[in-house]
């Protein structure tokens, strides 16, 4: 196995360095600069819809302002998330995708959230996708919890930010592939901890190929980039 296929490159927010972050055009930048994996940040808006979004409030990337939940779906879809895009659904960045590349499908919202997606990736699977093209994540860990009850065919990630006091035993106790881990809390013992289960652990978000390096010393699996091609290109030369 080559260096760059045994470290997993994620696209953060499709490519959030390069296109508006969680729109189509960024997941397709991120897909062409040669991310294996993209990763996307979703809510569950009132009105049902799953949207492909990460903050509370519209202001730092539309041309919206206030809460996402106070806005109706078709006013939320009329706004620009940068470059003329819109806001897009979980199912468009899906068809998207077309089975491409991984998907990590970051759970943002609560209180349903995990029901509504499992939901989705239940109708994609049952269309051909493979289980292993998915990957399920939060912060929010009762509702990742949720969705393993739901969907325990699925690859979920615990998201940490944080070193916790049981070390990797949260990822361990919902069943998780990996552990998602903040750049800023890497440490060798979380590492060991999650590998001695069997969790591997990517990092976000790094965009520097030398903290690339330094990570994948480390034991690190993978990492979160806005910048995919610096981690492609980065690995290729060692
Ligand atoms: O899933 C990794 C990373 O996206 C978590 O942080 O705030 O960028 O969603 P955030
Ligand atoms: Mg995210």
């Amino acid at each position: 196995m080559s260096a760059a296929t045994a470290f997993t490159v994620i696209g953060h927010r499709g490519a959030r360095g390069h296109a508006p972050e969680n729109t189509l055009l960024a997941i397709d930048t991120g897909i062409a600069l040669g991310a294996p994996w993209v990763e996307f940040d979703v809510q569950l808006h009132p009105s049902g819809a799953l949207l492909v979004f990460h903050d509370l409030t519209l202001d730092r990337t539309t041309n919206g302002c206030g809460f996402l939940a106070d806005h109706g779906f078709e006013a939320l879809r009329a706004l620009d998330a940068g470059r003329g895009q819109m806001i897009p659904t979980l199912e468009e960045v899906l068809d998207l995708v077309d089975q491409r590349v991984g998907v990590n499908i970051e759970l943002k919202s609560a209180d349903g959230t995990a029901e509504a997606v499992a939901g989705v990736i239940r109708n994609y699977v049952a269309a051909g996708w493979p289980i292993e093209k998915f990957l399920v994540s939060s912060f929010h860990l009762p509702e990742l919890w949720e969705f393993k009850q739901l969907a325990p065919e699925i690859p979920v990630g615990a998201l940490l930010c944080g070193v916790p006091l049981d070390w990797a035993g949260c990822a361990l106790e919902l069943g998780a592939a990996t552990l998602n881990l903040s750049s800023e809390f890497v440490d060798p013992r979380l590492i060991a901890d999650a590998h001695a289960h069997g969790i591997k652990v990517y990092v976000y978000t790094v965009n520097n190929v030398a903290e690339m390096r330094m990570l994948r010393g480390m034991g690190v699996d993978g990492v979160f980039t806005d910048y995919p091609e610096r981690a492609l290109a980065g690995f290729a030369i060692l």
